[in-house]
């Protein structure tokens, strides 16, 4: 696939994908959109694949934000009939099943940050950067924004960074649950890489499980929930991968998982 605005590598199991404008700090214009949604729906349909990273090129940012020249002059009602902003997150967080991690290296900014909280989870880099800062644009977030960093974070930061605008910088992330680690900048491909090599090797239809069962404590009540759990976890007892990986405990081997 030839992408232009996106890099993607496939590094055994995992698939690298990078955010490439950097002369304009990866900025997110319909072309990126685009490239991602096929990006990602190649790293679905690809069996050998187990589990994405995403990051931006250069060391400055993630990624900035949509691309606020595209967006500029767009009429009102092109946003409204394109139903702007859909794809992104019914594409690339509804029919991945698979896990994946955005790695923040720099700016996270509007829809930026929002495209990193799609992701499974986040590690930043220490200079990493997270903000919501579309009311100085005389608009909101368009792309989850309002809804999955309230839920990160709680309505006390969430509502301080969307209604000033303000960065958070690595260390509060960290702190507000917003980004589950943050290293130097010059280990962030290498530590994100390495997680994502530690899921590939896991079973993956318990992957799959696992990332379905802790999304679904977003959508339902605690009781539906435990029962979600509960249910899913006993379907996984009928799988090869679990006769494989106890047998492999108690036999103190490494499982080799098929996936079935
Ligand atoms: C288009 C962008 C951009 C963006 C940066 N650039 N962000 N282009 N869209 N979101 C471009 C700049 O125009 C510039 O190119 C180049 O990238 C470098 O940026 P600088 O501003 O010169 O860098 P710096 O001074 O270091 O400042 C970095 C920054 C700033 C603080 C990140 O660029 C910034 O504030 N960017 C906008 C952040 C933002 O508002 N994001 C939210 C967008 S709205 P040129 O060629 O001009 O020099 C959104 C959702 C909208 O995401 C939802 C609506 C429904």
């Amino acid at each position: 696939m030839a992408f232009e605005t996106i890099l993607v590598e496939q590094k055994g199991a995992v698939t690298l994908i990078t955010l490439n404008r950097p002369q304009s700090l990866n900025a997110l214009n319909s072309q990126v959109l685009g490239e991602l949604i096929e990006a990602f729906a190649a790293f679905e349909a690809d069996a050998s694949q187990r589990c994405a990273v995403l990051t931006g090129s250069g060391e400055k940012a993630f990624a900035a934000g949509a691309d606020i020249k595209e967006m500029a002059d767009k009429p009102a009602a092109d946003f409204y009939n394109e139903d702007f902003f859909s794809k992104w997150t019914s594409h690339i967080v509804k029919t991945t099943r698979k896990p994946w991690i955005a790695a923040v290296n720099g700016f996270a900014l509007g829809g930026g940050c929002e495209l990193a909280m799609m992701a499974d989870f986040i590690i930043a880099s220490e200079n990493a950067k997270f903000g919501q800062p579309e009311i100085k644009l005389g608009v909101a977030p368009g792309m989850g924004g309002s809804q999955r960093l309230t839920r990160a974070v709680g309505k006390a930061k969430s509502m301080d960074m969307c209604l000033t605008g303000r960065m958070m910088d690595a260390t509060e992330a960290e702190r507000s649950g917003l980004v589950s680690r943050v290293v130097p900048l010059a280990d962030l491909l290498g530590e994100a890489l390495k997680a994502a090599e530690t899921i590939a090797a896991m079973p993956p239809m318990a992957a799959v499980a696992n990332k379905e069962m802790v999304n679904a404590a977003f959508e339902t009540t605690l009781d539906q929930g435990l029962l979600f759990e509960r249910r899913v976890f006993q379907v996984l007892t009928a799988s090869e991968d679990k006769a494989e990986g106890m047998k492999a405990f108690i036999e103190k081997r490494p499982g080799v998982f098929k996936g079935r």
